[in-house]
């Protein structure tokens, strides 16, 4: 089993959650690319990473998976900096339904850093998600994104 299928494994029953595939209907980093598939890179990313840097694994595919559970248009909102600051405990609410632990949360909780200036990584699972969304949010941006096989992978499961 190579590290993409045990990823999926690992991840099957919250990638089919339709609160989980709620995120594939908003729009995230750019048009092209969903919140969900957003958070698909993320939590793949961090659980590849996690292979190096150690921690938790199962925790960090988890939270990365529900680490931008806000599941609002934020594009509505009235301010892109409030949005920044708030969405990290909106994505936790939601995502408490999934019996979150408090490193979970936390995973969730402080991958704005330092946006958030408060909310710091203290534990590695929460410094190796917002790490990994640092990548994936340049990955997608720049439109590394499109040329990367795991993506075109992980893309395919959020359509
Ligand atoms: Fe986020
Ligand atoms: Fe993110």
């Amino acid at each position: 089993m190579n590290q993409i299928q045990k990823f999926l494994q690992m991840t099957g029953d919250l990638r089919r959650d339709p609160k989980v595939r709620a995120m594939g209907r908003i729009a995230h980093h750019t048009e092209r690319i969903s919140c969900l598939n957003h958070c698909l890179f993320v939590s793949y990313v961090g659980y590849r990473l996690s292979r190096f840097l150690g921690g938790d694994a199962r925790a960090i595919a988890k939270g990365g998976l529900l680490h931008d559970l806000y599941l609002c248009d934020w594009k509505k909102e009235r301010s892109l900096y409030r949005h920044l600051l708030v969405h990290p405990e909106m994505a936790v609410r939601n995502a408490q339904s999934f019996h979150l632990t408090a490193l979970e949360a936390g995973i969730i909780r402080k991958h704005m850093w330092p946006v958030t200036f408060f909310a710091f990584p203290t534990r590695r699972e929460e410094f190796i998600v917002n790490l990994a969304d640092k990548i994936c949010a340049v990955a997608e941006v720049t439109g590394l994104y499109w040329h990367l096989n795991c993506c075109k992978s992980l893309a395919a499961l959020g359509e």
